[in-house]
């Protein structure tokens, strides 16, 4: 049974105001208002209602308030007339902004930036052990540079220590001299040390289990997406398995994988994991790492795209950017748009099907091209052959042995210490090769799923 990490916030009982601030120019992604409205999404997830937005403009944060003192004073007075008891930042506040902040408002205030309300929420999701070990590791590295007055009060929250997880917070005893901060310090220590052992078994358990997984040649398909895009919903149809679907930000966090037959009768692996989001907490995707690992070692992503959302577009790239942090940029996309059931304009799929290669518009909730998505992927991975042109290092000579077994050697050459090959592959093998594409050859490799100014990486 995974440990289950206490949530920092009590539902239902926090009031808060949300604050958002542009910084510099505003960029063509999410818009302020783009992102204020996510995170009153997050914070209702979190079971927190939003009584109040306020916005600034700012060419530079403040360097002790993070906003303005006039903005301050503004937020002071909305705080004392709405009795709201959080505000909540929408960007990671650094441990100063927050302990100069902190200074400004009565202890009964709590001040929260994105990172711990996202933090908060998969500590609430997290339900196997791997999920709650990392969460429970996020949270703690986030906390520790930040433990200040806001750690005692979540101390006397959890009513003495007692059930919070690891012991932290009110149980350690202080050493001579040392005073309850410093403890308590030492504490979040020495449980980031046992977490990071315990995730260490964890994960040499997944890399036995990813071996085995080759091993059966079975080819493995991830699904990536923008939290609550429908990720779930289509494992679900898809191997009408039943796996929780939730109107909710990020309701899966620990990686799913359900067999899926195509109708070849061919097999594949469908793994399903956590949602992505903009300004997703660097502390999340450390402690995720095994993870997201999952992703970048699969041989095709099939990225879910909710196209009844207004900012799909902004989405998507938000998907794109994660990807290239995780090393999985350079997989195969089919990118699926999803919910076509809630648009009431037609044309608006002919237009997003022109803008990403490989796409397939579907509602994994009606099924509603299903059958399509189903026959596209058999082609894909089993059927089609895929023009390369790759430089084979010498640690990856396997790969040469398998195009030729698997598809066919046009040419070969040796460029220094590598072996220069251009041929084809099947689909189910083409992510092995595109770490070692090279320019030159094929003019316009087809697989790339995404559309042309959301290659992030090029
Ligand atoms: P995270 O766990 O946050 O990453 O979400 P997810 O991408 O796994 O989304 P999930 O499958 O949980 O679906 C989110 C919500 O969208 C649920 O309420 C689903 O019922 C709904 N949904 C999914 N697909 C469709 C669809 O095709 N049409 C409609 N109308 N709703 C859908």
């Amino acid at each position: 049974m995974a440990k289950k990490v206490l949530p920092v916030l009590e539902p239902y009982r926090e009031r808060a105001i949300a604050v958002g601030v542009e910084v510099g120019r505003p960029t063509a992604e999410f818009t302020l208002e783009d992102s204020l409205n996510e995170l009153c999404l997050l914070a209702r997830t979190a079971g927190i209602e939003v009584i109040a937005m306020v916005t600034q403009k700012l060419d530079r944060p403040n360097p002790q308030t993070y906003i303005g003192s006039g903005k301050l004073e503004e937020i002071k007075a909305l705080v004392n007339e709405l009795d709201a008891n959080i505000i909540l930042f929408d960007e990671e506040l650094s441990p100063r902004h927050l302990r100069e902040l902190e200074k400004h408002f009565d202890e009964n205030v709590r001040i929260i930036d994105r990172t711990a309300l996202i933090l908060d929420i998969f500590a609430q999701h997290a339900h196997t052990h791997e999920g709650a070990l990392q969460v429970e590791l996020a949270q703690y590295e986030y906390r520790l540079p930040r433990l200040t007055r806001a750690w005692t009060h979540l101390a006397r929250q959890a009513g003495g220590g007692g059930g919070r997880a690891g012991g932290v917070g009110g149980v350690g005893l202080r050493g001579p001299g040392e005073t309850q901060l410093e403890a308590d310090r030492r504490d979040i220590r020495r449980r980031i040390a046992h977490l990071k052992e315990e995730l260490e078994k964890v994960r040499a358990h997944r890399r036995q289990y990813r071996r085995r997984r080759k091993k059966s040649g079975i080819p493995v398909a991830a699904l990536v997406g923008y939290t609550n895009a429908g990720k779930s919903t289509l494992l679900n149809t898809l191997s009408r398995a039943n796996v929780y679907v939730a109107d909710q930000l990020f309701a899966t966090l620990d990686p799913t994988t359900r067999r899926v037959v195509l109708p070849s009768h061919n097999e594949i692996l469908l793994t399903d994991t956590v949602g992505f989001i903009q300004k997703l907490p660097a502390h999340l995707i450390a402690a995720f790492r095994a993870t997201l690992e999952e992703i970048a070692e699969a041989d095709i992503l099939l990225h879910v795209l909710d196209i009844s959302q207004p900012i799909a577009r902004q989405q998507a790239q938000a998907v794109f950017q994660t990807l290239q942090e995780i090393g999985a940029d350079h997989l195969p996309i089919f990118t699926v748009l999803n919910k076509i059931d809630l648009l009431s304009d037609p044309e608006q799929v002919v237009r997003m099907m022109g803008q990403y290669p490989n796409s397939v518009a579907i509602s994994a909730l009606t099924g509603l091209g299903i059958e399509e998505l189903t026959h596209k992927l058999d082609e894909f991975l089993f059927r089609r052959r895929h023009p390369i042109a790759v430089e084979i290092p010498p640690r990856e000579s396997h790969l040469v042995n398998l195009i030729s077994d698997e598809g066919c050697i046009e040419r070969i050459a040796y460029v220094g210490n590598k072996v220069r090959i251009e041929g084809w592959i099947v689909g189910r093998h083409l992510a092995k090769y595109t770490p070692y594409l090279c320019q030159t050859g094929h003019e316009e490799m087809e697989f790339v799923g995404r559309a042309p100014d959301e290659r992030v990486s090029e």
